[in-house]
């Protein structure tokens, strides 16, 4: 089985619900490279009424951008992933590093929410990535390899299938820089032997390694044409069609 080739938006806290559906619509109605697997990651607001828009045959996926690691309980303002599971919505986005910093999340709850999702059946898109002193200081490899051991690598290797890694430098999210191909190169294949050395080489080749940060058009094909990045976590990018279309095409 060769890995999916996959382009995910990240839509974050933007656009209203009529937005929301009028973006995915066009998303939906656009020339596809159908060897792609297209990935929307809406506000929790969106999922429902964005799925009624998506026709079957679109083969367009939602993700919400975050769940509990618990299935119910007194959690106010939290949603749950067995609820999700119940919406039919295949893929949850955890451990975003906005989500890191701003939320407080820490590789033991990340740990907690991977497997919830797991046990509800969702794919679970994991989001790893340094911060720019770490980057300087040459410590990047490190870093992501302590994120991946402290909450990825609970998960069994039965169910590795259902992850999908995004690896984001946050020096690079949303500040218009992005890494160069040859240093997403250099991390996407240190992860790739980190997954081969934990699970071996079946799974390490056939899991999906997405980069992101600043993915545009005008960067998307080089960084994709690297051999270990299979595809991207889009944000700004991915709010508007066109640009979002092109991603998708630059395979
Ligand atoms: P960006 O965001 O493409 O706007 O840098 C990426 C992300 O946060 O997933």
């Amino acid at each position: 089985m060769a890995r999916k080739f996959i382009v995910a938006g990240n839509w974050k806290m933007h656009t209203t619900i009529d937005e929301g559906i009028q973006l995915a619509t066009q998303i939906q109605e656009g020339q596809r490279n159908a060897n792609t697997t297209v990935i929307l990651g809406v506000p929790f607001t969106h999922l429902f009424p964005v799925k009624k828009k998506l026709k079957a045959a679109s083969k367009i996926h939602l993700a919400a951008q975050n769940c509990h690691y618990k299935n119910s309980g007194a959690f106010t303002g939290e949603v749950s992933p067995a609820t999700l599971a119940a919406l039919k919505i295949p893929y949850v986005i955890l451990g975003h590093s906005e989500r890191r910093l701003f939320n407080h999340e820490d590789d033991a709850l990340l740990a907690l929410k991977i497997q919830a999702a797991l046990e509800n059946g969702l794919k679970v898109i994991f989001c790893c990535g340094e911060p720019l002193e770490i980057r300087k200081a040459g410590d990047h490899v490190k870093f992501v390899q302590k994120q991946l051991e402290a909450s990825l690598f609970a998960v069994p290797a039965t169910d590795m299938k259902n992850i999908i890694i995004a690896y984001e430098p946050i020096w690079a999210i949303g500040t218009g820089e992005t890494a160069s191909p040859n240093q997403a190169q250099e991390i996407h294949l240190a992860i790739r032997n980190m997954l081969k050395k934990q699970y071996g080489k079946r799974i390490a080749d056939n899991t999906s390694i997405l980069y992101g940060g600043s993915v545009k058009s005008s960067n998307a094909k080089e960084i994709f044409g690297q051999p270990d990045v299979d595809g991207g976590l889009v944000g700004g990018a991915a709010l508007d069609s066109q640009e979002f279309l092109k991603i998708i095409n630059s395979q």
